[in-house]
Order: C-alpha cells, then sequence, then structure tokens
C-alpha cells in the first residue's frame, strides 16, 4: 500500500527535521555532546520521589487515577497561583492551565490561532520545537532582530508597523538557543509597545529559575497581563518526564486551550499533575532550585573559562548568568555545519546555530552549546577540540 498517498497535504508537507539526523551523530558513543538540550539526570529529586509519591497515594488516592478536568488537576493548578506570584504573576485559578509540558502549549496556540499564511513574530534565533509547532499550521514568520541583550525593542516595533503579526513569541531569560536575557529596560520598553499596538505575545518561561548570578528579572506578563501568554513548565526544575507544562492566559483564550486539548488527550496525566502539586505545596521548589543551579553554576563557568582560553579572536560568545545554554558567533563566511562535520570526527557535537532562525539561510556562522549533561573535565576537552576544528576549517575556507 502506498502509505504516503494516505497523508495530509498538512503532514506531506512537513520535512524530517535535519537536525534529527545531526543528533544521532551526537548520541553515538564516545561522544561528547553539547548538542542536547536535557536537563542533568543528576538533577532529579529521585530521593524526594518516594515522599511525594507516598503523598499523592494517601492524600488523593484513586482520583489521582482518575480522569480529571481537562484544564487540569484543580490542587496544581491552585498551588500554582502561588508559584506564579514569586514571578510577578497575578494569576487567579480560572486563568491558569495545565498541558503536557509547555510544548502542549506551543502547539494548542498555534492551532487556536494560527491560520495558514498568518504572521508570528519571533526572535532570530528562536527555539526550535516552537518553530515545528506553528509551522504545522502554516505560520510565516516575521524576524525580530537580537543583540547580546536579547530582543531589540526598535526592531519588534518595526515589525509589528510593516506586518500584520498574529502574535509575537519570546523567550526573555536564558533564551534557548542563546542564553541571552532580555534587560529591564528593554522589558518596559516591550510591555509598551505591545499594548501600543494591541498584539499580544507569548512569553516562554522555562529557565528563569535556574539564574546563578544576577539579579531576577520581573516578567513581561507582570507588566502588560492583558496582552501576554505566559508559558511555563515544571520541566527544568522538578522533572522534564512527568511532562507538565502550564500557562496563565485569560479566560477568553484559556476556553480555546482548553476545547482544543480535549480533542488531543482530554488532559495532562492526573498521577503526574498530583506530583506537582505535592511538590509545590511541600515547599521543596526552592531548595531543588539550589540543588540544580550547584550542578549547573559550575559546568556554566568551565564553558566560559575553556571558551575565553581557547577560542581565537573574531569570536564572541554569550555571558549568560543562567539557563543551560550558550551561543557563540563565529566571523562571517564560516560555515558551522562544517565545523560540525569536523568536530564528530573529534568525537565533540554541537548544534549549527542556523536550525534556530525561521530563515535557515541565517546564522550559518552561530551554535548552540549545552553544558547541563557533560562534566568540567568534558567542557574542558571539548572547547579545545571544538577550537581545533574551528581552526581546521578555517584554514580549508581560507585556501578554498
Ligand atoms: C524555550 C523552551 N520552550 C519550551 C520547552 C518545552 O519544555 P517542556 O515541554 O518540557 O515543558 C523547552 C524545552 O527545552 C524550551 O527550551
Amino acid at each position: 500500500m502506498d502509505y504516503e498517498k494516505l497523508l495530509a497535504t498538512r503532514t506531506a508537507n512537513m520535512k524530517a527535521s535535519a537536525i534529527r539526523e545531526l543528533l544521532k551523530v551526537a548520541a553515538s558513543p564516545g561522544m561528547i555532546s553539547l548538542g542536547g538540550g536535557l536537563p542533568s539526570p543528576d538533577s532529579f529529586p529521585l530521593e524526594l520521589m518516594h515522599e511525594l509519591t507516598e503523598r499523592v497515594l494517601r492524600k488523593y488516592g484513586a482520583a489521582a487515577m482518575q480522569y480529571d478536568m481537562t484544564e487540569g488537576f484543580g490542587p496544581l493548578r491552585r498551588a500554582l497561583i502561588d508559584y506564579c506570584a514569586t514571578k510577578g504573576v497575578d494569576a487567579k485559578l480560572e486563568n491558569i492551565y495545565i498541558s503536557s509540558g509547555s510544548q502542549g502549549f506551543l502547539d494548542a496556540i498555534g492551532k487556536v490561532l494560527v491560520s495558514p499564511g498568518d504572521i508570528v513574530a519571533v526572535e532570530g534565533p528562536t527555539y526550535l520545537a516552537a518553530l515545528q509547532a506553528l509551522n504545522a499550521y502554516d505560520a510565516r514568520y516575521a524576524m525580530i532582530q537580537t543583540d547580546d541583550e536579547g530582543l531589540i525593542p526598535e526592531s519588534l516595533e518595526y515589525v509589528l508597523r510593516t506586518n500584520e503579526v498574529k502574535f509575537v513569541y519570546t523567550i526573555p531569560t536564558f533564551q534557548n538557543p542563546s542564553g541571552k536575557t532580555i534587560g529591564l529596560k528593554r522589558r518596559i520598553a516591550i510591555a509598551d509597545i505591545i499594548q501600543r499596538y494591541n498584539v499580544l505575545l507569548i512569553e516562554d518561561d522555562p529557565y528563569s529559575s535556574l539564574r546563578y548570578r544576577g539579579e531576577h528579572l520581573p516578567t513581561i506578563k507582570s507588566m502588560a497581563p492583558e496582552h501576554v501568554i505566559y508559558v511555563s513548565t515544571l520541566s527544568k526544575i522538578f522533572a522534564p518526564g512527568l511532562r507538565i507544562g502550564f500557562c496563565v492566559a485569560p479566560e477568553a483564550i484559556g476556553k480555546w486551550l482548553t476545547i482544543v486539548k480535549q480533542g488531543v488527550d482530554l488532559h495532562s496525566s492526573t498521577y503526574a499533575q498530583a506530583l506537582g502539586a505535592e511538590y509545590l505545596l511541600g515547599g521543596f521548589v526552592p531548595p531543588q532550585v539550589e540543588k540544580i543551579i550547584k550542578i549547573y553554576q559550575p559546568k556554566l563557568d568551565a564553558m566560559l573559562l575553556a571558551l575565553e582560553q581557547n577560542l581565537p579572536d573574531g569570536y564572541k560568545w554569550s555571558r549568560p548568568e543562567g539557563g543551560m545554554f550558550l551561543w557563540v558567533e563565529g566571523p562571517k563566511g564560516l560555515d558551522m555545519e562544517d565545523v560540525y562535520h569536523i568536530a564528530v570526527k573529534k568525537n565533540v557535537a554541537f548544534v549549527p546555530g542556523k536550525y534556530f532562525f525561521p530563515n535557515p539561510a541565517d546564522g550559518i556562522e552561530t551554535m548552540r552549546l549545552n553544558f547541563t549533561c557533560v562534566t568540567e573535565e568534558q567542557i574542558h576537552y571539548a572547547i579545545k577540540a571544538l577550537a581545533e576544528a574551528l581552526q581546521e576549517e578555517t584554514l580549508l575556507v581560507n585556501h578554498a
């Protein structure tokens, strides 16, 4: 049977992601991968899970095994009201929705808001899986320029002035992929712009709790509550495998997020949500975040030092104060995908940065580095090998 012929036009137009092929190599034995984006398994609260499981069974019993509301498990939604307040997000129960990971919302928002050809304004670079989710709804993109401090408000304003934008999508803090953070002044300017242009903004915030130094910054949601859907997750501060994402949205949109979720999975796992509720209610978040920071901070510092020691003139990189990624920009003309192929021969993998741009002709000379799943020794070895690969590629280009 010709199964391909059965595919919906929408599905047939989807491309298998080239990055998947690259990352298959990254998973081969002996490879030091700076290419993934997983939290470190050492950061998971395995011990605590016994206690949480016990609490869930005692407190909720069969209710934790039962079908539940699409909006989310009540105790978790209520616990999230206080958690959101720590982010300056003023949430009421009816504004909080749970999904299977925050990824679930990126898809649901696409499904609810994007008609084929609609324009979404995104930072260049941006989160690859957000593009993948929105691509399924035939979104088009207007790219907002970024610099060392992330999204440039003037560029956002230009994009809004010159396009009919359905919504803006941004990751203001320790962005994936760049590790960059939008500073306070810019956040204020962005909140002002979206209110003036009366446009909706999706603030995707998985990483802000993982701050290793510097001051916490207010969310854009706290500055323009009516114009922002705040999307976050317990994946980076608890366990990604439980797939607990949440958002704070105006009810008029939340209603539709709920309707489309009913068609997808009725609701996210009640049991996992009950574990999430007990995790928040038990006061376990602050010590767990402290533990995660203790694991990640030395790795980030090791990577920054290794870059300083090994990368030649002509390269620059982000200096994040938290999160899981940093971003390297090489000289114009350098193709990081070619460097990738040299680096994997030295058993080091990373992700070429062009995959994070809506237009893959952009960001050819960039790469994303992840530091959470490697040791400090591996980081030193890997960055040295990477510097050699960069040098070899530069020689090849100069002799071509
Ligand atoms: C920016 C961003 N948004 C969303 C997600 C999805 O996270 P989850 O679905 O585990 O909540 C990630 C995961 O890496 C991410 O980096």
